[in-house]
């Protein structure tokens, strides 16, 4: 049996004719750039989140950048980040004029609130969450930081659509929070594609201008710009998509709890936690474990015809020394040496992750 770590054709495949009528629709109307169907999609992303507003945009990591100037980043400061995150977060806060300082992830994979007090200095300005694998940190901890140190909060939620933590949505506790459409994320677009969550109307204002060069519902230019518009085609398409966005999340959810009911007895693995409703609702953009012998399991997974990846291919923030980061964080650094990300996507079917709960258990003799 084969299961890829990501079907990428099945994601259009799934839906052919859908899509094929939409992209006649717009294209046949020259619907292409801040169409009626992005504004119905923002809309609906602020319906489903409960943001007070959304902006689609060209990626999630322009979107993190505008938000980041948007909210007012302070030049220069220190923006802390935990160290188990796209470059993307780190690439945002350089781009708008802030330097990262990646922390150390904790066993759950997130930030180690324990360890943001220690990496606050008098330069630091704001704290950069990554809800990462689809999960929400513990915003109440982040936050009593945050206020005590009077600190913004941004937030990396491109993983985290509609994740929640005590019932808030993920990109919507912050000043701004990014989503991404990458094909591979929960819901996917067929390219690039990026949202943000904005709770402030001023912010919000200014990220609009931002995204279209600086222009303003006059085309009149008021400020410096850029481009980064979500194609229309783009936003109609996951208009469409919205429709079925909870059923592919219910569906993550019984995967993972497969997943966790299956191999919870192996003792070379750790798992993520359980689904489960509160304080953590999580969506599973990714099945990330950390696995003992982690290279030959691969290995072997893929020998059996099984998909599977290293998060960032398997480097952390603060190993890209290139950059020119040079923390030492250790427990990152043992985390890195395990962790692994198993198939996770709405198209698997119980066979597929049957076979791959039982190849695993074949690795460790289980
Ligand atoms: C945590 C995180 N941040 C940022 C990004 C960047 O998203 P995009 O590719 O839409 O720019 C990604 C995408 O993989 C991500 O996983």
């Amino acid at each position: 049996m084969q299961v890829p770590f990501f079907p990428y054709s099945d994601l259009y495949l799934e839906d052919e004719k859908a899509y094929k009528d939409i992209f006649n629709d717009v294209s046949s109307r020259g619907a292409f750039i801040l169409q009626k169907e992005l504004e119905d999609f923002e809309k609906k992303l602020c319906e489903y989140t409960g943001s007070n507003y959304a902006l689609g945009m060209g990626n999630a990591t322009d979107a993190l950048e505008i938000g980041l100037i948007a909210g007012g980043l302070k030049k220069d400061s220190e923006v802390i980040i935990s160290s188990h995150t796209m470059i993307a977060t780190a690439s945002a806060i350089v781009v708008a004029g802030g330097k990262p300082v990646p922390i150390d992830c904790g066993n759950d994979h997130m930030i180690d609130v324990e360890k943001i007090e220690s990496a606050i200095t008098d330069k630091t300005s704001a704290i950069i969450p990554t809800q990462l694998n689809g999960r929400v940190c513990d915003m109440d901890a982040i936050f009593s930081i945050a206020n005590e140190y009077d600190l913004q909060v941004y937030e990396d939620s491109a993983q985290a659509l509609g994740a929640k933590y005590k019932d808030k949505t993920a990109g919507t506790f912050g000043i701004a929070g990014c989503i991404s459409f990458y094909p591979a994320k929960t819901m996917g677009c067929f390219g690039d594609g990026g949202a943000l969550l904005i709770q402030d109307k001023e912010v919000y204002k200014k990220a609009k201008l931002i995204r279209d060069h600086g222009r303003n519902e006059e085309n009149k230019i008021v400020m410096w710009g850029r481009n980064s518009r979500l194609d229309n085609i783009q936003a109609a398409i996951m208009l469409h998509k919205m429709g079925n966005y909870d059923k592919w999340i219910s569906r993550r959810r019984e995967i993972a709890s497969m997943y966790n009911d299956s191999l919870s007895a192996i003792s070379n693995l750790l798992l993520p936690p359980r689904p489960s409703e509160n304080p953590h609702y999580d969506i599973f953009q990714n099945y990330e474990i950390q696995a003992e012998n982690r290279d030959e399991l691969k290995t072997f997974l893929s020998d059996n015809g099984i998909g599977s990846l290293q998060q960032w291919s398997g480097v952390a923030i603060h190993q890209c020394r290139e950059l020119g980061f040079n923390q030492d964080l250790n427990v990152t650094d043992n985390i890195f040496s395990k962790i692994l990300m198993i198939p996770m996507n709405h198209l698997l079917t119980n066979d597929q992750v049957e076979y791959v709960i039982r190849t695993i258990k074949r690795f460790y003799n289980n």
